[in-house]
């Protein structure tokens, strides 16, 4: 079994064997699963190709680890219990050996497809059981599953199959969210329209049973799945064999596929998932991330199921029928491990305190936080509200790119600080640096986050562009992995995540590159240049401020502008603000001073420094009387 650390003196300890010879700790921890051949090298790396590769040679299938290995001991308890969007319907629980039939059966009918091992299939499904079944269907025949969050446009479902050149999508026909029923499977219609070449069938799975209009590439999934063998062989991987492919936006260009592998991923993410939430046998646990996001892939599917745990899944929002629905199904499943975002926490803490009052929240132990950083207001809320004071908030700092949770504090056993990520866990080496990559030393200090030593479920590659991964991640500083955000270490050694520090915004928990909401809005016909940057907002953390030069201002303009991103990229992408410029800031070679804007959109105008420089500094005074309306 998994190791778990089980006092402050064993992460203490835990903690230096996993430094001082990480090869020896991570082989420790990868010894505790079941794989067809073990590995001839531990570890291989440089940073500077960036090479990384862990447990090569190794051969599993990381469904054999979470489902088969379980049979034996625990094929009767529910691996994966879900919660629909509407109260009134019964919740589904799948046990570990009826996941194992659904994954094997689907695995079969995926296959009959024509699905080979490599293979790319894009998901663009709501929070359904289907959606965990298919992924590990994927995983084990060796396709390589890309899910795409289902709020995302047609034009970014588009991007993303095209760049993977995926040979199938498999989606639902709508999607259930509150009160409404989204239409999933003309996204995907859409999609296909614009043209996916690659695409040779799309999965259908019936969820709300509303119409959908039928091409011919389309499958039924209730005509196809239920009807296949209820084994199937699982695929021998290589441990670097890719896993999956995850789209995520950075400071340039269009999303870029960050890849994870077998191995790696599989004895990082468990252990991670066992030591942050101190999971104990018969808990239930619940993370209410989206699977489209890197949290429900480690968190929800494979660190969980990985762990032998009961993992939750909830289709359905916050604040449907009211605002005490997660109380409430923390009452009926008697959960015990929340993880959430900081988002939902202040959006519910908005709501008022009645709501928590009135659920029996006494199972919880553990309460997580993830995606960005948690203000102290939400915190104590949290800690108060719904941990009642007897409850560790972990407070988890991590990445899509990181594949698990990184820096964190571990509940009952290492302190927690309000806003404090905290403390590195085994085998992870964060250090700080200054904007030329001089170490920054001693405590009471802030830099650039990076890390030092490779961890096995890194990510390797950006999918079909190596050079973009080495360029982001490894080409800031020589043998350090560059995270993209800026920490301060307290005086006793605490990690504080502060935000990133490049031109990427964290809206809600999720990633968004100000470049990619900016060749959005550029689409807009009278649009001629804009500029995009993050502000503080009270529920979201940040907002998107959009700066536009149009040729041709009318009352509609933001209007027209939001419905342009929401066609391009999605609604999580629409600009809070926008405010129409005659110009906008600009250094003599042109590129345009974000930190000003940054500065006017969080109305910190008595800071904004010496614009003198500028090519043209009379613009400045004109941005900031305009933002008063904006
Ligand atoms: O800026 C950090 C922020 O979210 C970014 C990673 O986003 P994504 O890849 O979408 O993964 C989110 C879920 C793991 C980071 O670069 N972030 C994540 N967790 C925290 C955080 N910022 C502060 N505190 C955190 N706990």
């Amino acid at each position: 079994m998994t190791y778990r650390i089980s006092s402050l003196e064993d992460y203490h300890d835990t903690y230096q064997r996993s430094t001082v010879d990480p090869e020896a700790f991570w082989q420790e921890q990868a010894e505790t699963f079941s794989w067809r051949k073990k590995w001839d090298q531990v570890l291989d790396w440089n940073f500077q190709e960036p090479r990384i590769r862990w447990f090569s040679g190794g051969v599993l299938n990381i469904t054999e680890n979470c489902l088969d290995r379980h049979i034996p001991t625990r094929g009767d308890q529910v691996a994966i219990l879900w919660e629909p969007n509407d109260p009134k319907e019964d919740a589904i629980s799948l046990t570990y050996r009826e996941l194992l039939a659904q994954v094997c059966q689907c695995a079969n009918a995926l296959k009959k497809l024509g699905i080979k091992k490599g293979d790319r299939v894009v998901f663009y499904m709501p929070m359904v059981p289907e959606l965990a079944v298919a992924v590990l269907a994927c995983a084990r025949i060796g396709a390589v599953h890309s899910v795409v969050f289902a709020g995302f446009s047609a034009q970014a479902l588009a991007d993303r199959v095209n760049d993977a050149e995926a040979k199938m999508i498999i989606c639902s026909d709508f999607n259930q969210r509150g009160a409404k029923h989204i239409p999933v499977k003309k996204v995907v219609d859409q999609a296909m329209a614009m043209g996916c070449p690659s695409v040779e069938r799309v999965l259908v799975h019936r969820n709300t049973g509303d119409e959908i209009t039928w091409t011919e590439q389309d499958v039924w999934w209730h005509e196809e799945v239920p009807h296949q063998d209820v084994t199937c062989p699982a695929e021998p991987m290589d441990a670097e064999d890719m896993l999956f492919i995850l789209y995520t936006s950075g400071s340039t260009g269009k999303p870029k596929g960050v890849v994870h592998t077998c191995g790696g991923y599989m004895v990082y993410t468990c252990f991670k998932f066992k030591n942050a939430f101190q999971y104990d046998e018969g808990d239930v646990y619940w993370c209410t991330a989206d699977i489209g996001w890197i949290t429900g892939h480690s968190y929800i599917i494979y660190g969980p199921l990985l762990a032998g745990a009961t993992s939750m899944m909830f289709e359905g929002v916050p604040t449907f029928p009211d605002a005490g629905r997660f109380w409430e199904i923390c009452e009926k499943h008697k959960v015990n491990q929340f993880y959430t975002a900081p988002t939902a926490i202040r959006a519910l803490m908005a709501k008022g305190n009645d709501w928590p009052a009135k659920y029996d929240l006494s199972a919880l132990k553990v309460l997580g936080s993830v995606g960005e950083p948690i203000n102290e207001e939400a915190w104590h809320w949290y800690d108060t509200h719904i941990g009642k004071g007897n409850c560790p908030i972990i407070d988890t700092w991590w990445q899509t790119e990181t594949g698990g949770i990184m820096i964190t504090p571990l509940p009952g056993i290492t302190d927690t600080k309000p806003t404090f990520a905290s403390y590195a866990m085994p085998g992870i080496q964060p250090i700080l640096v200054d904007a030329d990559g001089n170490l920054v030393e001693g405590n009471d200090v802030e830099g650039l986050l990076c890390i030092k030593f490779p961890w096995p479920s890194m990510l390797r590659t950006t999918y079909g562009d190596h050079e973009r991964c080495r360029q982001t991640y490894f080409s800031a500083f020589r043998d350090l992995y560059f995270t993209g955000d800026g920490a301060r270490r307290d005086k006793e050694g605490r990690i504080r995540v502060i935000g990133r520090v490049d031109d990427v915004i964290n809206v809600s928990g999720h990633r968004m590159g100000t470049a990619e909401v900016e060749n959005a809005i550029n689409e807009h016909p009278a649009v001629i240049e804009s500029a995009v940057v993050g502000y503080p907002h009270d529920i979201k953390g940040q907002g998107i401020y959009a700066y536009v030069i149009v040729d041709n201002e009318s009352d509609e303009i933001a209007a027209e502008i939001r419905s342009v991103v929401t066609r391009e990229i999605g609604p999580i992408a629409k600009p809070d603000k926008i405010q129409v410029v005659p110009g906008l800031p600009k250094t003599r070679s042109g590129k345009i001073m974000r930190r000003i804007l940054r500065k006017i959109a969080s109305k910190e105008t008595s800071r904004l420094g010496d614009v003198s420089t500028l090519l043209n500094p009379e613009i400045v005074e004109t941005i900031i009387e305009g933002s008063k309306e904006a």
